[in-house]
């Protein structure tokens, strides 16, 4: 098992910037295997906590905001095998509520805004999102969700699913309609594909979604056809023409007079008490229901009040998702043991009897330190609670004491290393214990798993199989040796083809040029994440001068404090560390970052006071050339969009910032006009409507004149 060992946590900015990367990378990567590869790797629950973190830190720490966070992009970006489709009104995800208290807390927030409300309470379907746009009564293109802008065209699979209308019912039919909906597999259906594919040696879906979403996405759109996928539609997105609704309640029953099927289970309720009894029964029936939901969608009904609420900028305010709490079963403790990371921290663990829970199978669950495994009183052979939330890693909550035979001891933290048999020692005021050898083999594997890894190095084909491989047959002793390492020393090892050894010379090779920043995270310099090594990348340039500069000329570089100043003089003082850093220069792996900033020409244009937003793309700028253009005028560059916002500038596949720019009609450049505004410089634009009534009246008097 990978213990999860990262650097002490001081409540310094800089880490909690690192802690905002960490999550943002991790959310990105969960999002494309859920959304690209339809094949996730933790349970939503352990998604939401991600998503929840990630907020709520840029929300007590707006510096840290920033509009590329995956918290403004739900979903995946469309892939290269469906056409793009942009959706004519975006489709933007749902804020959750965990609790009767956090459904309630909306509904406050919801009475500041509008009185009287009735709601109407949805099951949340855990499929597939859908948007379906029909043209004239008749289909035109179904449509992934994408990330909410885009998504994927997949009509021809979606014109197999039955009980999805290819052309409407009824006669006052719409231009254009937009209904939005979900695709699932009922479970049965889930449970006879997973027997044809354990039949054909094939592999098995994890969950009813992922059988969904996967047979949705296929190039041939005859499998998706011998699949039984169903829909239920719950929502309008563009709608030109048809009847004035004047209710989300008329919106379903029109929706069912159009010939689509909606959710026979969907309830107007008065109050959020009427809606909360609902969430309950949900919950109890949720495994009865034929098809697997997670939670509770609750809307407000009448859709002028909607229009009050409006959106924030990334969810309706007029809706939200109550998701139920994870799910737990209990399963036998069959031992503890402790694992060593890379900083020789020893993380102790449970070894489960394997146990399905939320969504997938548990069989390792971590244990985090001494005073957790204490705190919950756990002793080997207890019958305990297993449940994923909180964590991207299953959680052992507690044992079920009931079933505790007499007996059992407590559980003592080992005191050697389990690998190298030095003392694991744990100092006063901390509350790990830590490995006293730096040179235990499993710190070393661990040390260059993480030099090797996608978030520094990202060297494919090396993880920690490989690496404790190499280690073991004395190719590896540090991250330097990984360049030492040659294709005629790989093929006579167990299990590694010359194919294979060949690809991981290549990917050894490729990585040679990653950059400064990438090289400074895999060194595992304490505190230094991606975030810091990015700051000092760009400062210094170049490794040696990071290595020789001053704690003035550190701390100087914006993000780096005391702290991490003492960590990169620590680093550099330990012989080993040189070692490496001489072996990365010997193979010439590149240790310079873009060169240091030189002051900006800004050809004396000021645009002091003004507020940029910058989304898409641009060809003559990257994201930083162009801040860094805005910021020497002056001026400030923001995340989000606001009715302050002087200009959006929008490049090439902008995100959902341009929609909102539109929105609130806040002035837009396009590159050129961002260019001519550096040269020209501008005044605080006027608002569109003024401005065209200003030209139309100005029209106007030239004519008179
Ligand atoms: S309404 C702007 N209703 O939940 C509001 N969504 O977490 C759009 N979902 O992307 C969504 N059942 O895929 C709505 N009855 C329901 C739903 C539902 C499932 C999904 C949908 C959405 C996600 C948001």
């Amino acid at each position: 098992m990978a213990a999860s060992d990262d650097a002490a946590t001081e409540p310094v900015t800089e880490n909690l910037a690192g802690r905002r990367d960490e999550l943002a990378a991790q959310i990105a990567q969960h999002n494309a295997r859920y959304f690209e590869h339809d094949e996730p790797e933790i349970s939503d629950a352990a998604f939401d906590a991600l998503i929840r973190e990630l907020r709520t830190l840029v929300d007590e720490h707006p510096e840290l905001d920033d509009w590329e966070l995956p918290i403004y992009h739900p979903g995946g970006s469309p892939s290269a095998t469906f056409a793009p489709v942009i959706h004519l009104v975006p489709m933007l995800s749902l804020d959750n509520a965990f609790s009767r208290d956090e459904l309630f807390a909306w509904g406050e927030r919801l009475d500041r805004v509008i009185v009287g409300t009735t709601f109407v309470a949805e099951p949340k379907m855990d499929g597939l999102a859908i948007s379906l746009l029909y043209r004239d009564g008749r289909l035109a293109i179904g449509a992934t969700r994408g990330d909410g802008v885009t998504g994927e065209d997949v009509t021809a699979n979606v014109a197999t699913i039955s009980g999805l209308p290819t052309r409407l019912r009824g006669s006052s039919l719409p231009g254009v309609l937009e209904v939005r909906g979900e695709i699932y597999m009922p479970t049965t259906s889930f449970e006879e594909l997973n027997r044809r594919q354990a039949e054909a040696e094939a592999r098995l879906f994890a969950n009813p979604r992922n059988a969904a979403a996967g047979s949705l996405r296929q190039k041939d759109s005859s499998v998706t056809a011998s699949r039984d996928l169903a829909l239920f539609c719950y929502q309008l997105g563009a709608k030109e023409g048809g009847p004035r609704l004047r209710t989300h309640t008329e919106t379903l029953s029109w929706m069912r007079e159009l010939g689509f099927p909606v959710n026979p289970l969907i309830d107007q309720h008065d109050d959020l008490e009427s809606v909360y009894g609902f969430c309950h029964s949900m919950e109890e029936q949720r495994h009865t229901l034929g098809y697997e939901i997670d939670g509770v969608v609750v809307k407000v009904d009448d859709l002028a009040q909607r229009d009050e609420l409006g959106f924030t900028s990334r969810a309706p305010r007029w809706a939200i998702a109550y998701k139920f709490p994870p799910e737990e079963k209990t399963t036998k403790l069959l031992g503890i043991m402790v694992s060593i990371g890379r900083t020789g921290r020893a993380t102790p663990f449970a070894q489960l009897e394997p146990v399905f829970v939320g969504g997938s199978t548990v069989g390792l669950a971590t244990l985090h330190n001494e005073d957790e495994v204490a705190r919950r009183d756990l002793r080997v052979g207890d019958t305990v609670v297993v449940r994923k939330a909180g964590d991207v890693i299953p959680e052992v909550t507690g044992p079920v004491l009931a079933e505790r035979k007499k007996g059992r001891r407590r559980w003592k933290f080992p005191t050697k290393c389990p690998v190298c048999s030095r003392p694991l020692v744990r100092l006063d005021g901390e509350a790990n214990h830590y490995c006293v050898n730096v040179d235990c083999p499993a710190q070393r594997v661990q040390r260059i798993v993480h030099f090797a890894s996608r978030g520094a190095m990202d060297i494919e084909g090396l993880g920690e199989e490989r690496v404790a491989q190499f280690v073991e047959a004395g190719l590896l002793d540090d991250a330097g040796d990984i360049y030492g390492l040659t294709a005629a020393q790989l093929v006579p090892l167990e299990r590694i083809a010359e194919v294979s050894a060949q690809n991981l010379i290549d990917a050894i090779a490729a990585s040679t040029s990653r950059g400064l920043a990438r090289v400074l995270v895999g060194l595992n310099i304490r505190n230094v994440g991606p975030t810091a090594a990015k700051a000092l990348a760009r400062a210094l340039g170049n490794l040696e001068r990071i290595e020789h500069a001053t704690p003035e000329e550190l701390t100087a570089i914006e993000g780096v404090g005391p702290i991490l100043v003492q960590s990169i003089q620590r680093f550099f003082t330990i012989d080993e560390n040189r070692r490496i850093v001489d072996k990365l220069r010997r193979a010439e792996v590149g240790l310079e970052g873009p060169p240091p900033a030189v002051p900006l020409d800004t050809g004396g244009v000021s645009l002091v006071g003004l507020t940029f937003v910058l989304t898409g793309g641009m060809e003559a700028f990257t994201r930083e050339s162009a801040q860094a253009a805005i910021e020497a005028r002056g001026a400030k560059v923001t995340a989000t969009v606001s009715k302050k916002t002087s200009f959006v500038v929008v490049g090439e596949n902008p995100g959902l910032k341009f929609a909102k720019a539109e929105q609130l009609g806040v002035a837009i450049l396009d590159e050129a006009g961002f260019t001519q505004v550096l040269h020209e410089g501008a005044r605080p634009p006027e608002k569109p409507v003024k401005q065209a009534k200003k030209q139309a009246k100005k029209r106007e008097g030239a004519e008179d004149g």
